[in-house]
């Protein structure tokens, strides 16, 4: 026979573990981040420089004469919308051109890196549409290192300035990570 004190025991070791588990999921960080992103096609030195795909076969439409592109971007992150401000990072990656609907919408394939201030040496990867006429994108956040070991998330990205074609891009992020 069970004795009532082993099931008492397994049940309170049950419980234990349960807490356990509990704390070590609660103790996952939130972190909100904001900077923002100088994304530059123009002049001598540009960040993002389209490297394949054009298609202006099909359509003098610009929409259907840019799917199917793909720019390679390193572009630098700043505290504030001037480009001269406080340097905190580079977002690093490729992205396509993917949309033959009647909207300029991106696939990002990015690592967001800091090289200054709380997150420096720390990265963030986002893997997701970038729909760039919306006046708001919500991009998903897919992992991270060093202190954004783990993590998962989104952006919120919004165009704060557009001259030409180079854009400044605002970024609200939030990350979960241990
Ligand atoms: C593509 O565009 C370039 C530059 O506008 C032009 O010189 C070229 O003839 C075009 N090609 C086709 C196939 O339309
Ligand atoms: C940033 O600094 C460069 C070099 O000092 C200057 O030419 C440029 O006008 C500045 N840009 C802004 C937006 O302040
Ligand atoms: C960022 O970290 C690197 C590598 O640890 C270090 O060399 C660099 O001085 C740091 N930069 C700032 C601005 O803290
Ligand atoms: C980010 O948050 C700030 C302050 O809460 C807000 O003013 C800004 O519009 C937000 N930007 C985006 C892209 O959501």
């Amino acid at each position: 026979m069970v004795s009532m004190a082993f099931a008492i025991k397994f049940l309170l070791l049950i419980t234990f573990l349960a807490a356990v588990c509990t704390t070590d999921a609660l103790k996952q960080k939130v972190t909100r981040i904001q900077f923002y992103m100088h994304d530059i096609v123009g002049g001598p030195k540009p960040t993002a420089v389209r490297v394949a795909g054009r298609s202006n076969f099909t359509s003098r439409d610009p929409i259907a004469t840019m799917f199917g592109s793909i720019s390679v971007m390193d572009n630098p992150l700043t505290v504030a919308p001037n480009i001269n401000s406080t340097l905190v990072g580079r977002a690093q990656g490729i992205y396509a051109m993917s949309s033959q609907e009647n909207e300029f919408s991106l696939l990002m394939t990015l690592t967001y890196a800091f090289t200054s201030g709380p997150y420096n040496g720390s990265t963030f990867s986002v893997l997701g549409r970038n729909p760039v006429m919306n006046k708001v994108r919500e991009i998903p956040v897919v992992g991270g290192t060093g202190k954004f070991r783990l993590a998962r998330g989104y952006c919120l990205a919004r165009t704060y300035s557009m001259k030409e074609m180079d854009a400044v891009i605002g970024y609200n992020v939030t990350l979960l990570h241990h």
